[in-house]
């Protein structure tokens, strides 16, 4: 959950206080304190305490705080605001609300979201909490904001014309640096390339991933009692810093990798995680009004054994896989889906939980012999 770096309240960045002086959100006197939030990996990010309350203020980070040197352009953020209130607009509260965005410096300045009123998805999952209206519900929000941006082509293509940065953050370190680790699956992996680059049929946030998604604690409450779920109570979305105007199917692909890669870092959860994965999809899919939706989803499905092995052996590989058979797991699973591609999300699905179920057996403690009492050799 949101956590005061080491050190706690601390001086607030110069650059903060400017945006938010000349965006009007404080006066030039106004005493401002604050602190950093943890999780910044491509950004500065801090809560800041105001006369007008709590805000949060970020700003983009030239090179990102990852092993490989990973430089990214700041106007990201521009794009991140805009995202933002392309959301809200699709769906009342799927965002922060943006109260400014200060181009020049790459500062935006949001709604601060209280970690008492939300939970981060990613600490729901660490703990082994999965539950399948959660997932249903990033699925219904993912799929009205793509079908409410589609549906605005004509001006927000041009609003999100950031092939370039989208190139840099996500294509290249995701799949081309897994096409340089696997020659063998180049080809396939500079197809999937081009499959995204090529449907440019909606607005992409890039990253949604549960560490990006916090779920509103009362609509968590109300699905717990049985109760309908406030209005304005969606799953909020965060990080939207690789806006695009591309291949929704990325999104899909892109979240329902995070669930399958979860099954190996929360192995008790592994069952939940996989109905959220189901959940997701089949929450989204009705929502694709703008082609036909299996085409999207044999293009999400083609997609996803490329993004997990991206998060073995790209440049960001996620961080609670330590384990090497947990990375040859990944890796068996993703390359023989990228030979024989899947058109359908529930066979990447079934291919994970054959390898899963597969690697559980063979991790299992060997069984007492039924005769002997003792344990079977070997
Ligand atoms: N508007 C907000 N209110 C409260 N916490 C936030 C808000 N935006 C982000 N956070 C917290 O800060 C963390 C990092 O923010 P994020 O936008 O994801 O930055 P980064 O690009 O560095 O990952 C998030 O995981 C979340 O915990
Ligand atoms: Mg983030």
């Amino acid at each position: 959950m949101i956590a005061a770096a080491p050190g706690g309240s601390a001086d607030v960045p110069a650059e903060f206080l400017r945006a938010l002086r000349e965006l009007h959100l404080v006066d030039a006197d106004e005493p401002v304190t604050g602190q950093a939030l943890a999780g910044g990996v491509s950004s500065d990010i801090w809560r800041l305490d105001t006369c007008r309350g709590a805000l949060c203020v970020k700003r983009a980070l030239p090179r990102l705080r990852v092993a490989a040197d990973w430089r990214a352009p700041v106007e990201r953020n521009l794009y991140e605001a805009r995202w933002m209130q392309v959301a809200r607009e699709a769906v009342p509260g799927a965002a922060p609300r943006v109260l400014g965005q200060h181009a020049a410096l790459g500062v935006l300045v949001m709604d601060y979201l209280p970690p008492e009123a939300h939970a981060l998805w990613k600490d729901q999952l660490r703990r082994g909490i999965a539950q399948v209206p959660t997932a249903q519900a990033v699925g219904t929000t993912l799929g009205r904001i793509h079908a409410h941006a589609a549906k605005r082509r004509d001006t927000l293509a041009a609003q999100f014309d950031t092939d370039r940065i989208f190139y840099d953050i996500r294509l290249e370190p995701y799949l081309m640096a897994t096409a340089a680790r696997h020659a063998d699956l180049a080809p396939a992996l500079h197809a999937l390339v081009r499959q995204t680059q090529e449907h440019k049929l909606g607005l992409v946030h890039g990253d949604v991933s549960p560490k990006n998604i916090l779920v509103p604690a009362h609509a968590q409450a109300a699905r717990f009692l049985g109760r309908p779920e406030p209005e304005g109570m969606s799953p909020v979305l965060l990080d939207a810093e690789c806006a695009w105007w591309g291949d929704p199917a990325f999104d899909l692909a892109f979240c329902l990798n995070h669930l399958l890669l979860k099954c190996l870092w929360v192995p008790p959860a592994r069952s939940g995680l996989l109905a959220c994965f189901d959940a997701l999809a089949a929450a989204y899919r009705p929502c694709v009004d703008w082609e036909p939706p299996q085409t999207l989803e044999a293009r999400a499905a083609r997609l996803l054994p490329g993004l997990l092995l991206a998060r073995v052996d790209g440049k960001s590989p996620v961080e609670y896989l330590v384990e090497p058979w947990q990375h040859d797991l990944v890796r068996r699973v993703a390359r023989q889906l990228l030979r024989q591609p899947e058109q359908q999300l529930a066979a990447v699905r079934a291919a994970f939980a054959g390898a899963l179920e597969a690697a559980a057996e063979a991790l299992a403690p060997p069984a007492p012999d039924a005769a002997t009492g003792s344990e079977a050799p070997g």
